[in-house]
């Protein structure tokens, strides 16, 4: 079945089974393979990817129950370059290990942080339900912060001290 796809600003055209997952469609017909399969049962949100805003486990949500004037965004349309304040602030303090699960942790963050600028500890829990097996949890908590105090890890009282001796 042929359907249509409003991705990252532009409307792309895909061939599906009806039943087939977003996470699948956009990995494999689409070539967005930053978003990642971790459960396939909406348990960890490597899958997450935001639906008009909202983030969405996309691998249980068919791809055929998007409408055509749902916006899809991915963590490739967050920013041309990187440069998302979340991502900026991922980088700043290193918050990745393998990586696998953090382009859902990011786009849940967004997500959080457009509803709520300053979040607390508990609307943090709240939102952030991603599982990673490397155990950022801690770092991307603070990054979350650093994002809520303006992106400047110092005056989040967050800064860094890494290997180099360079402090972020
Ligand atoms: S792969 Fe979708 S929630 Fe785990
Ligand atoms: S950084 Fe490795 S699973 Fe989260």
């Amino acid at each position: 079945m042929k359907s249509r796809l409003n991705v990252n600003g532009s409307v792309r055209e895909f061939e599906a089974d009806p039943a087939t997952p977003l996470l699948w469609v956009l990995r494999e017909q689409l070539g967005l393979t930053g978003t990642k399969y971790g459960c396939g049962i909406a348990a960890c949100g490597a899958c997450t990817v935001h639906i008009d805003g909202v983030p969405t486990r996309s691998c249980v949500r068919p791809a055929s129950t998007v409408g055509a004037n749902e916006k899809v965004v991915t963590i490739e349309g967050l920013s041309p370059d990187a440069s998302h304040p979340v991502q900026k602030a991922w980088v700043a303090l290193d918050v990745p290990q393998c990586g696998y699960c953090q382009s859902g942790m990011i786009m849940a963050a967004v997500a959080l942080l457009r509803d709520k600028p300053k979040p607390t500890d508990r609307d943090i829990d709240e939102a952030m339900t991603n599982i990673c097996r490397c155990g950022t949890y801690n770092r991307v908590r603070a990054a979350i912060k650093v994002v809520a105090e303006g992106g400047n890890p110092r005056v989040a009282g967050l800064a860094i001290q890494h290997a180099d001796g360079s402090v972020t």
